[in-house]
């Protein structure tokens, strides 16, 4: 007897959709079944250049029918949450784009809808899928940099579409949300702590939204980790950190593009140190590199979201996870509208 597979729904016609769809066209365990638009027409194109094979032509008939197992969510940030919480409702599982919500408040209701109803809900941010991240992790907790002292991450590009929802306030717009969310889980993901204090300034444009958001998080170890995230800068991604016993550096820590590999750098002390007078010294250095070729994490995501689904494992975020992302930034957003240090 053939497998059970997953059955998917998009929800949107998204540009983000674009990365999942060749990916549960690829999965042995996934299906993909149609699509949802505000618009009847555009669920119909978009259906048929995608050769999806059902369209529907609002979001409540994907809900309706009985044959998607899994929605996906790819719409604005700010309708997150009501449509996760329909989901679950229509007793569907749910993988949700970045942020899952933009409250405390919002993830507890999903955490009490998703328990009620029995359905998975899981966000969808890619960089917890991908292996490097997880191989990070683990560096870190084996000690390969000593203690941790400090990290950083840049996040940023510009952002020429007028009219993006990234602008739009009523619709979660602003630059920690889009691109500083991934800052914020990755500090909490490699170090595995929460951050217990945040100090942050940013610069608004004329929406209102933050453009440009420099945030600090403090841990309880006594590791700080600093992040930048724009949509008014030249085009960077990066991470560091910096610990006792040496150094790593991430030159993508948050995109994947199956043809441009990360790379992860280890710096870290080879023998004795060398004899300075100022402690400056930079000799016995050992440099290796772990070079992350062929991965794609939207495969990773769908293939687990199959497994939560078909097999009960659990998810890679779970809820309680996406809450102390989603508390770290807005503690974030109060401390930089409010001028003072938040405490969580
Ligand atoms: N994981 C990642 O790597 C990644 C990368 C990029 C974006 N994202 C996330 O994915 C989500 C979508 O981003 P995107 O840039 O792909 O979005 P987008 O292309 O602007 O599409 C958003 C879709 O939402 C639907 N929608 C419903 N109400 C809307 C409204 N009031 N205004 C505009 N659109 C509305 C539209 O679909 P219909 O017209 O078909 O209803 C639209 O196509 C965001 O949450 C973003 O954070 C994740």
């Amino acid at each position: 007897m053939a497998e059970r597979r997953a059955r998917w729904g998009l929800l949107s016609t998204a540009r983000i959709n674009e990365r999942l769809i060749p990916c549960l066209r690829r999965s042995e365990r996934n299906e993909l079944i149609g699509v949802a638009s505000r618009s009847r027409d555009t669920a119909n194109r978009y259906a048929e250049e995608h050769g999806i094979s059902k369209a529907y032509g609002s979001y409540e008939e994907i809900l309706a029918d009985p044959d998607i197992d899994v929605v996906y969510i790819s719409l604005p940030n700010g309708l997150h949450t009501e449509w996760s919480l329909r989901c679950a409702e229509a007793g569907k599982h749910v993988l949700c784009e970045k942020p899952l919500a933009l409250s405390v408040e919002e993830v507890d209701q999903l955490l009490e809808a998703a328990d009620r109803c029995g359905v998975t809900i899981q966000e969808a941010t890619m960089m917890r899928f991908h292996s490097q991240t997880s191989y990070v992790r683990n560096l870190i907790a084996q000690g390969a940099i000593g203690e941790v002292r400090m990290g950083r991450g840049l996040f940023t590009f510009t952002l020429e579409r007028p009219g993006d929802i990234r602008l739009d306030p009523a619709m979660g717009g602003g630059s920690v949300w889009d691109l500083g969310s991934y800052c914020v889980s990755f500090a909490r993901t490699v170090l595995q702590a929460e951050p217990l204090e945040v100090h942050a300034a940013q610069t608004t444009g004329p929406t209102g939204i933050d453009m440009s958001f420099s945030g600090h998080l403090k841990f309880p170890s006594g590791a700080f980790f600093h992040f930048f995230s724009s949509f008014a800068s030249f085009t960077q991604i990066d991470a560091d950190l910096l610990g006792t016993a040496g150094y790593l550096h991430l030159d993508l820590p948050w995109v994947n593009r199956e043809n441009q590999p990360a790379t992860v750098r280890l710096v870290s002390e080879a023998g004795n140190k060398e004899a300075s007078t100022f402690g400056d010294g930079l000799g016995n250095r050992r440099t290796e590199r772990r070079v992350f070729a062929d991965v794609n994490a939207y495969q990773d995501e769908v293939e687990s979201m199959a497994a939560t689904v078909l097999d009960g494992a659990d998810p890679v975020v779970t809820l309680q996870d996406s809450r102390a992302n989603v508390a770290a930034i807005t503690a974030l957003y109060r401390s930089a509208r409010e001028g003072r240090p938040v405490v969580l």
